[in-house]
């Protein structure tokens, strides 16, 4: 679904390559957790995949990105759009609407759709997620959970094979972090969303992502299962990360010598090693 292969990118304004000769792949129904420290090109990695490297910010761009076998040197970024469905950080910039409904159906109407076709994806979407409360609220007055909810639902209605959010569960508060993370799991399982979740939060991350690439410095230095890296505490810190609290936790115990036979990532595991532990 994502094939990257052998991008070396430089910024325009910068000295130094943050991707060189850098490679992925991930195929349909993952859902890939990035994670790594500030600016060790995360965000740039993902610009990749919906055609804003090479065609809107500008640098020295070689290599190739096929996105669901498009290649987006020769695709513009509208047309990606209709691909891969970008959630940002910050769900206020994404906004361009002042009302919910006009909200959602922006994306739609570029695509050309009868106003019966439209009706009928709005209704679907606000259904599936749950937010016909929202409908005919203002955009302004909206909370940044709510937000987040009527910018996926405007991406859902382009039915993009791929979804991409960066750090947007930085903004929002826990319950809107856990239906967000509900939602994602949804559209995985029922339509095989292919998904990408970049976050520092690596409690969001170990509750959802089925494969993890920890990043430094523009290179891939981990790629392994969530358990894998979650448990690596060393690696974690080294790659100045904050590890999860449950893997951190028994990773500390054993340091201090205590009979911890494995680092658990989930609550209900680390539940069953206390009871191996007291019988
Ligand atoms: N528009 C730009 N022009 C020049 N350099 C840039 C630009 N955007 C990012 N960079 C640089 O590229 C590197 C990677 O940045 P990137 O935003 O991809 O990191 P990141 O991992 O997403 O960081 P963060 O966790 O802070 O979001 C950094 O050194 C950053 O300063
Ligand atoms: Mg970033």
């Amino acid at each position: 679904m994502i094939e990257i292969e052998k991008v070396n990118f430089r910024y325009l304004n910068s000295k130094k390559s943050i991707l060189q000769d850098f490679s992925l792949n991930i195929s349909k129904g993952e859902i890939v957790g990035i994670i790594g420290p500030t600016g060790s090109g995360k965000s740039t990695i993902c610009y990749l995949f919906n055609g804003l490297i090479p065609h809107t910010i500008k640098g020295i761009f070689t290599g190739s990105t096929i996105i669901d076998g498009k290649n987006t040197a020769d695709t513009s970024v509208e047309e990606m759009s209709e691909k891969v469905g970008y959630i940002l950080q910050e769900p206020s910039f994404q906004i361009a609407s002042p009302h919910v409904e006009s909200e959602i159906t922006f994306g739609m109407e570029n695509l050309g759709l009868s106003i019966e076709e439209m009706d009928e994806k709005l209704n679907n979407i606000i259904q599936k997620l749950n937010i016909s409360h929202l409908r005919y609220r203002q955009t302004a007055n909206l909370s940044e959970g709510e937000k987040q909810k009527v910018i996926l639902a405007s991406i859902l209605t382009m039915e993009p094979k791929i979804l991409v959010l960066d750090e947007s569960s930085s903004m929002v508060d826990t319950t809107s972090k856990i239906n967000l993370m509900k939602t994602l799991k949804e559209l995985n399982q029922q339509e095989q969303k292919t998904i990408v979740i970049i976050d520092h939060d690596l409690d969001f991350i170990s509750q959802i992502a089925t494969r993890i690439l920890l990043i430094n410095d523009g290179k891939i230095i981990a790629d392994s299962t969530p358990n894998n890296i979650l448990t690596d505490i060393k690696l974690l810190r080294e790659n100045g990360l904050i590890p999860a609290t449950i893997p951190s936790l028994f990773y500390e115990l054993k340091e201090s010598n205590l009979p911890v036979s494995r680092i658990p990532t989930s609550s209900d595991e680390a539940t069953k090693i206390l009871a191996e532990w007291l019988s």
